[in-house]
């Protein structure tokens, strides 16, 4: 099947059950994307899909089909997309294994708000664990690459 990768077509001779994060991860060489829990509770597998976040262990690959798929790799050229660089300048990870997974979120959420409030980042992040706990310096990091504090 065909499907675009961070802008390049790809063809994939592969179950259609196969999960999008095993494509990406074992037979792209994508590894950013993280393997957490498989069942769509952690979040670290976040993905876009046609723009739209996904949890990629539990989409399978033929819903890719035809469509866009973004990676942590592809959300921007030069890794300087707003929300990295807010995630460096705050020092947001501390083990960083759910942090490509924290940014492909926030960033469906600037998306669709680019001025998101407390409330909306609640939502929109709640899917997404971080068993380090730097929920305090996500949200810091989306209200400043959002162009708000701090
Ligand atoms: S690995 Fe997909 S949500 Fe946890
Ligand atoms: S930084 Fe370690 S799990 Fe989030």
């Amino acid at each position: 099947m065909k499907l675009t990768v961070n802008g390049v077509e790809q063809t994939l001779d592969v179950d259609p059950a196969m999960p999008l994060l095993w494509a990406l991860r074992d037979l792209l060489g994508l590894t950013g994307t993280k393997y957490g829990c498989g069942e769509a509770l952690c979040g670290a597998c976040t993905v876009h899909l046609d723009g739209e976040a996904v949890r990629a262990c539990v989409t399978p690959v033929r819903r890719a089909e035809g469509k866009s798929v973004t990676t942590i790799e592809g959300l921007s050229a030069d890794g300087k997309h707003p929300l990295q660089q807010a995630w460096l300048d705050l020092r947001v990870p501390q083990c960083g294994y759910c942090q490509a997974g924290q940014i492909m979120s926030a960033a469906s959420l600037l998306r669709s708000k680019p001025r998101p409030t407390d409330e909306d980042i609640d939502q929109a992040m709640a899917g997404n664990l971080c068993r380090c706990g730097t929920y305090p310096r996500i949200r810091a990091a989306i209200k400043r690459a959002a162009g708000g504090d701090p």
